[in-house]
């Protein structure tokens, strides 16, 4: 498979697209008193962005339905030693494109993917010396309007050093965001989400989801994020969402030379959030796969030695509780082996955990195995049962360690046939002081991912940079965190996640793509540790075995972890369902869903007849009735359904599962029944 094969092709006049846009200019921008506003809107119309000189400075505006979503805001930016590129502007050229094609994933949510939108490149030059010009090409969606500055080679600009994007999203309502802070560096995006109107949220991370009282769901995002720096918003009580970039060490925030261009700026919207997920936006805006083969890219469900370390079971550095030994890998990869899985995640494998493993990042090896782990004879073995050792790269943010023995690491792992690799960015900063989401590290990531790729590795990464649609261009770039996972409710202060949280993640961090959560945990409580129950309390999960099946439907992965030990999958037949869940999809929907509060969800196994059906809840039980009219008309199906049992409650009672299997077809309704913090996970196969 090509990856990015054509399937229909549509190139539609760009004198019509022009004269379209001609003929729409939004009221906002005629009360701001804006001179010859160019507008664009999207092929099915409801989407119109304007953009516009005011005052001599760049601005664009968004409406949805002539109704008004973004108020004219701000474009430009700040450099040092060079005047701001941003007042005494004029529009002195814009150029429409339009496209409508289907390309196809290599894996994913769906297996094709619609780019049909419009665009406009609109080119602003200084009226005065030194007349520099800045391009910002837009583009509008059915889903939503993104645009991106060029800044194009020009003899007034060559070399420069952004200090501030000037870029405002200035909301025409106070909409109630669910947002993440940024200045939190300790967290790399793994904290709770909160909700509260956008005038009073402080920098925090995107994608940032807004929800409007009568209007819609509005996401601001990110799209093909190369050389730049991660981008925050900030709000204000005028409601003017302000970009923050992180920075270099010495303060800059974006390096950089002409011809150079910038990533998106993405403002998906949707009648509901329902509708938000799953989104194709940013994977539309990123160039298409840049990886000829991609016969090696091969999604896959993993296990692991890496729960205990997080239970205190075994440790990543030497002694005698070393987890990543000889023996304990042998028997993991039996245990993938026999079960299906594809990969074995190892942690603690190679020489630098012993100590202080986070201050002494440079005494990393990303080659030297401890002497109790055979990497060699390990990953023959794992090969021989079919199965890849999952490698494993903390960095601790010792980047430079890291880049140092890069191409030796890599080829290692390809020529013991190690297919994917898991890293790790635990720490704020570099040690020379560069931000955690800024420019640097986002071409460290990039240099990371074509590294692998030539090496024929598969990447999960951890503490990463947020996802802005790169796997497009880069398939071996699978999954990764960047979120609040299963760890904190191994050790996580506040107890634990709480039973909102993964209906919460679904309509934010998921948005931008996939998520490594690591679920499956059966020992809601814990016991493992150190053979009691926790206590409501402490650290625990904080949800019914049966949601934790369900969030393999929910939580999209590619990579997608089985992270309880071994021993607590024997003789439970829930773990049937992880065992059959596929990690590849023809097609994905949410059928329904409330930000915080519940989703429900259906995907088609991309290589089978199968459906799968699932849904969440917070801490209120609740019921859907689901008609069954997605099942090929006319077949006969069964239903395999692993609900909450009989009195299942997150907190007092989350262990019990209701299994059974029902014929169904086209014509059935189901009523899934969840317990508080419960969920439900059913699997429909044609019936024999
Ligand atoms: C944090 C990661 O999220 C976790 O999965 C990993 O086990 C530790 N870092 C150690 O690398």
């Amino acid at each position: 498979m090509s990856g990015f094969d054509r399937i229909s092709g549509d190139v539609r006049s760009a004198a019509q697209t022009a004269g379209l846009a001609l003929a729409l200019l939004l009221s906002s921008f005629a009360e701001a008193g804006a001179q010859g506003a160019l507008s664009l809107s999207s092929p099915d119309e409801r989407n119109v962005v304007t953009v516009g000189i005011v005052d001599g400075a760049l601005v664009y505006a968004v409406e949805r339905d002539q109704r008004k979503i973004l108020l004219p805001s701000r474009l430009g930016f700040e450099f040092r030693n060079a005047v701001a590129l941003a007042d005494g502007l004029e529009i002195v050229s814009s150029e429409p494109h339009a496209r409508d094609e289907v390309w196809e994933q290599p894996w994913g949510e769906m297996a094709l993917v619609r780019d049909l939108h419009n665009e406009l490149r609109v080119t602003a030059r200084e009226t005065a010396e030194p007349g520099r010009e800045v391009a910002v090409v837009f583009r509008a969606y059915d889903d939503g309007i993104a645009f991106r500055y060029e800044l194009p080679e020009q003899p007034g600009l060559g070399e420069f050093e952004i200090m501030d994007e000037l870029t405002e999203f200035h909301l025409a309502d106070d909409p109630r965001a669910w947002w993440i802070p940024a200045n939190d560096p300790t967290h790399r995006y793994e904290l709770l989400y909160r909700s509260s109107p956008a005038s009073t949220i402080p920098e925090v991370h995107t994608p940032l989801t807004l929800e409007t009282l009568d209007g819609p769901v509005i996401v601001i995002h990110e799209a093909d994020l190369v050389d730049y720096a991660g981008m925050n918003l900030t709000g204000s009580w005028e409601r003017r969402l302000s970009v923050t970039l992180p920075a270099w060490a010495d303060g800059v925030k974006v390096r950089g030379r002409t011809p150079f261009v910038t990533p998106w700026r993405t403002i998906q919207m949707a009648d509901r959030a329902a509708d938000l997920v799953p989104s194709t936006l940013g994977l539309n805006l990123n160039p298409p796969n840049a990886i000829e083969d991609v016969s090696w890219i091969e999604p896959m469900k993993y296990v692991g030695i890496w729960w205990g370390m997080h239970i205190n079971t075994v440790t990543w550095g030497s002694g005698p509780n070393h987890g990543a030994t000889t023996e304990n890998t042998t028997r993991m990869i039996d245990f993938a082996a026999e079960n299906g899985f594809g990969g074995v995640l190892v942690e603690g494998w190679n020489v630098g955990w012993d100590g202080d493993w986070i201050a002494n990042a440079d005494l990393f090896s990303f080659t030297e195995p401890y002497p109790d782990f055979d990497l060699p004879a390990l990953a023959a073995y794992a090969n021989d049962r079919g199965v890849t050792l999952i490698g494993h790269n903390e960095t601790s943010m010792g980047v430079t360690n890291y880049e140092n023995q890069l191409d030796d690491a890599f080829a290692l792992y390809e020529s013991l046939g190690i297919r994917a690799l898991k890293t790790g960015y635990v720490g704020d900063e570099t040690a020379e002081g560069h931000a955690h989401h800024g420019q640097y590290m986002v071409r460290h990531w990039r240099r990371v991912i074509e590294a692998a790729a030539r090496h024929g590795i598969m990447l999960n990464v951890h503490e990463p940079i947020k996802d802005t649609g790169e796997r497009r261009t880069w398939p071996n770039m699978m999954t990764r965190e960047g979120a609040r996972g299963m760890e904190y409710n191994a050790w996580g202060r506040e107890g634990g996640n709480p039973p909102e949280h993964h209906t919460i993640l679904y309509f934010t961090r998921l948005i931008s793509g996939p998520l490594d959560y690591t679920p499956g945990v059966f020992d809601i409580l814990i016991s493992s540790s150190d053979g009691a129950p926790r206590e409501p309390e402490e650290s625990r999960l904080r949800t019914t075995l049966a949601k934790q099946l369900a969030l393999y439907v929910v939580l999209y992965s590619p990579l997608q972890m089985a992270a309880d030990l071994p021993e607590n999958y024997e003789g439970q037949p829930a773990f049937q369902f992880i065992r059959d869940v596929p990690v590849d999809w023809e097609l994905s929907a949410t059928l329904g869903g409330k930000i915080g509060d519940f989703v429900v969800v259906l995907r088609k196994d991309r290589d089978g007849p199968d459906w799968y059906l699932a849904a969440i809840t917070d801490e209120e039980a609740r019921s859907f009735d689901i008609t069954l009219s997605f099942l090929p008309e006319g077949e006969d199906f069964v239903a395999e359904i692993y609900a909450d049992g009989e009195g299942a409650h997150w907190l007092t009672n989350p262990l019990p599962v209701a299994i059974s299997t029902q014929a169904v077809d086209a014509a059935s309704t189901l009523t899934l029944q969840l317990a508080p913090g419960g969920g439900q996970a059913i699997r429909f196969r044609p019936a024999e």
